[in-house]
């Protein structure tokens, strides 16, 4: 059975009409991401999931049970979701045990004093029990919420943008860190975030969303290396898209040269389509079959990223491993080097 189907789902605010036709399931145990620029609608969605909203067209079930939908609305407090927001909302009268006791009112003390200690020592924070929120760090009081809604275990749990208020580094630390415990913990859980990185650590299934509209939904895998579209293509790692012109069955022409590769047969000859390059396809070469100017330079550990510009005025990324530099506004020759071909219809 799906843990959580969403088929259909419009939501407005007063006339203003934000999310269209929005589909979506995940499986029990399945941790789930909405990815998106700001003001997409990824919290108007989960705002419906947990029923402060009610959409005006569609369908959400959890485990099988509608929740919203013709003539049916389920109160919030009804739908055993939990809840983790940007701004860390932890009691501050209330001590670090306590703050995690809050969602188990209705059970036994025992019960609520085992299940918290288990909580305590599954996020490695035993030793702050009797602490109170405003001597911890960030990330800790961010652990401390994250326990409290997984708790009273909930059918599902709703994350949204949990880490933002952290500092890069380790905001993906600490989602790989909480998709560990959701897993041992099997809760389902759907994580809102506008990070690529937070969406490629914690999820095992992402949902592009722009302007209200589901892009695509995918595993991270297939948003790089399939992107449905121009919007995910570029959302989604860098890369730069080139249009060409079909010259034969296995060549593209376009801007930057001759492009071989496998075509789709539905392309004939004269058709005009994008091609998408990725950092990983730019390498240098000292045939100089492409020119370019190095422009920007990033460090990424196991190699630079270099944002080029070529003598005709395009703009390349070029991922090249090991710890040589170039230099900024050093000329270097460049070739494409590409396995598969990601084409697009023009726009
Ligand atoms: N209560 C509201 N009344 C009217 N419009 C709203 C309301 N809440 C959000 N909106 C509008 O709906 C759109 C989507 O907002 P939403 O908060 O869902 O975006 P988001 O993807 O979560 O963005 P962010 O990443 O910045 O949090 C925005 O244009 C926003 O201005
Ligand atoms: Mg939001």
């Amino acid at each position: 059975m799906k843990c959580l189907e969403i088929k259909n789902l419009d939501i407005a605010y007063g006339k203003k009409q934000i999310i269209f036709g929005f589909d979506f399931e995940l499986d029990e145990c399945q941790i789930g991401c909405l990815l998106g620029p700001s003001g997409c609608g990824k919290t108007t969605v989960l705002r419906s999931i947990a029923g402060f909203e009610q959409p005006s067209r569609g369908e959400i079930s959890l485990n099988g049970k509608k929740l919203s939908g013709f003539k049916t609305h389920v109160d919030p407090e009804k739908r055993h979701i939990g809840m983790v927001f940007q701004d860390i909302a932890l009691f501050p009268h209330l001590s670090v045990e306590e703050n995690i006791q809050f969602g188990m009112r209705s059970w036994s003390h025992e019960k609520r004093k085992k299940r918290s200690q288990e909580l305590l020592d599954l996020i490695g924070m035993s030793q702050f029990m009797k602490k109170y929120p405003h001597q911890l760090s960030g990330g800790q009081q961010q652990r401390i919420a994250l326990a409290r809604a997984m708790a009273p275990k909930p059918s599902l749990l709703l994350m949204d943008e949990p880490f933002s208020s952290l500092d890069i580094e380790l905001r993906e630390q600490l989602a790989r860190e909480v998709r560990l415990i959701l897993k041992h913990e099997n809760i389902s859980a759907l994580l809102v975030t506008h990070d690529q990185n937070e969406a490629f650590a914690m999820g095992d299934n992402i949902c592009v969303l722009n302007q209200g509209r589901v892009q695509q939904t995918d595993s991270a895998y297939n948003l790089y290396h399939n992107p449905r579209n121009r919007f995910v293509a570029e959302f989604i790692g860098e890369g730069s898209i080139f249009s060409g012109v079909v010259v034969s069955k296995d060549t593209i022409e376009t801007d930057l040269g001759k492009i071989k590769g496998v075509l789709p047969e539905s392309l004939t000859k004269m058709a005009n389509v994008e091609v998408l390059i990725r950092p990983e396809n730019v390498v240098l070469s000292d045939m100089n079959e492409i020119q370019a100017v190095v422009k920007a330079r990033y460090f990424r550990g196991s190699g630079f990223l270099y944002n080029l510009k070529t003598i005709k005025g395009h703009e390349l990324f070029s991922l090249i491993p090991g710890k040589d530099k170039l230099s900024l506004d050093q000329v270097v020759g460049l070739r494409l080097k590409i396995e598969k071909l990601t084409l697009f219809n023009p726009s």
